[in-house]
């Protein structure tokens, strides 16, 4: 049967934090996507998630079983650390946003941790839903850490939303982020994108996808 995407009113977008500087230059960022959306009508959360000692994933598979676990909680085995407690509301949100300082040319180890545990876990929550990545760096690998993010939204039908620069904004201390007006502008650009993808798609009803035939390479 074909679903619709999105049937609400009010379209809330989750945006995720990954940097361990709580009002950094990626919540500057992220910050400058939010007011955006909400100028376009939209609700927003930034949520914090740099300060969790945020575990990766241990490959147990009991998320997909489906089955609460001993205690009672369902999605991740590790309940402890913040990651099922952000995910608890990607059911009720209707786009993404994930943003990352650059570390060493990639996102940082917490953001990652995260997303590879709630895209395993509660991945049916963030499928065909639209998603941005956005890093932030004082000089460079920027590409190459939103390249990284974007891996797991491409495998989820997610839409991905672009800008009129690749979603980077430059900045070292915090703060700085602020001096950097086309960053800053590029942050704007992505969020009326994101806003006319998500009314674009409201009604839009989701494709009949045809059974996937998995194939590996053992054989
Ligand atoms: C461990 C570490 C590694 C970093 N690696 C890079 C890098 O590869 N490229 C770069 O341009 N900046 C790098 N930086 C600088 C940060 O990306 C930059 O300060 C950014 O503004 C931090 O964002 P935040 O304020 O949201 O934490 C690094 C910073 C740290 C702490």
């Amino acid at each position: 049967m074909k679903k619709t995407l999105i049937m609400k009113t009010t379209m809330k977008i989750l945006l995720i934090n990954g940097s361990p500087r709580k009002e950094g230059n990626t919540f500057l960022a992220l910050n400058e996507i939010a007011q955006t959306l909400q100028s376009e009508g939209m609700e927003t959360e930034i949520v914090w998630i740099g300060n969790h000692a945020m575990r990766g994933c241990i490959a147990c598979g009991q998320c997909r079983s489906g089955k609460p676990f001993a205690d009672g909680h369902t999605g991740c085995v590790f309940n402890d650390d913040g990651c099922n407690a952000i995910t608890a509301k990607f059911a009720s949100s209707d786009a993404f946003v994930f943003g990352s300082p650059v570390y060493y040319g990639q996102p940082n180890g917490t953001l990652l941790s995260f997303m590879q545990r709630a895209f395993f876990s509660q991945g049916d929550a963030l499928r065909n839903k639209p998603a941005a990545a956005v890093a932030v760096c004082r000089r460079g690998g920027a590409t190459a850490a939103l390249q990284t993010l974007l891996m797991p939204m491409q495998i989820m039908h997610m839409p991905i939303i672009t800008s009129q620069y690749w979603n980077i904004a430059y900045g070292r201390e915090e703060g700085q982020v602020k001096q950097d007006a086309e960053g800053l502008q590029t942050m704007r650009t992505l969020a009326h994108n994101m806003a006319r993808v998500l009314r674009g798609l409201a009604n839009e009803p989701i494709p009949e996808r045809e059974p996937v035939t998995p194939t590996h390479f053992i054989r």
